[in-house]
């Protein structure tokens, strides 16, 4: 049954899942190897619902650790301007290979910010994964950025669901839909 305030669904259950399975599969056959230490970092709160479903299908052996960032600024755009409201405390950086778990990359400055923040604190290797992308919305100065892991290229909708929040709110939907535009043009 879709909530009455999503207008369509974007991304089924069945596609989501299929869409993990291929991410793990791909993230297995390169962290392969003795020499490998995988740390899954969720970048909280949107990626929760991506990040607890994809560990379950990686097979290789796998650490998890958890990150919140905030943009400042105002209206809807990514300032740039990135806060770490919960950093890494591990010690064993240097022996880590990061792979950073989004929920979405809009304007890529979140990203852009933990990959230099994470190879700053001494990690071995920081990679990205990213369910949703807008590559649309990138901000000016990182046209070129891509993840390492794409999951679906989505256009310049209103998604929420499996982890996406408006107002925090649907972040439990088991499905990414497209909000309708009444709903948050009625609450702006
Ligand atoms: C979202 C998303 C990314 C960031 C992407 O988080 O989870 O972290 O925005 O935007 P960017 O590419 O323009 O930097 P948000 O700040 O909405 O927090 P949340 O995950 O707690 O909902």
């Amino acid at each position: 049954m879709i909530h009455p305030d999503i207008e369509s669904i974007l991304i089924s259950t069945e596609e989501i899942d299929s869409i993990v399975t291929r991410l793990a599969a791909e993230i297995d056959r390169d962290y392969a190897g003795d020499d490998k230490n995988l740390v899954l970092v969720c970048i909280l709160k949107g990626s929760v619902v991506f990040m607890g479903d994809l560990m379950k299908k990686i097979t290789v052996p796998v650490q998890i650790d958890f990150m919140k960032a905030s943009s400042y600024g105002s209206g809807t755009t990514s300032s740039g301007n990135i806060n770490i409201l919960l950093d890494l405390k591990r010690k064993d950086i240097a022996d880590c290979d990061i792979l950073i778990v989004e929920d979405i990359i809009d304007s890529g400055n979140t990203l852009n910010f933990l990959i230099d923040h994470l190879m700053r604190k001494g990690a071995r290797s920081v990679k990205t994964v990213t369910l949703l992308d807008k590559p649309s919305r990138r901000a000016p100065h990182l046209k070129d950025f891509n993840p390492d892991y794409h999951g679906a290229i989505i256009d310049d909708v209103f998604a929420v669901g499996f982890g996406l929040d408006y107002n925090e709110k649907y972040r439990a939907l088991p499905y990414i839909g497209i909000l309708k535009p009444e709903v948050y043009h009625t609450e702006q």
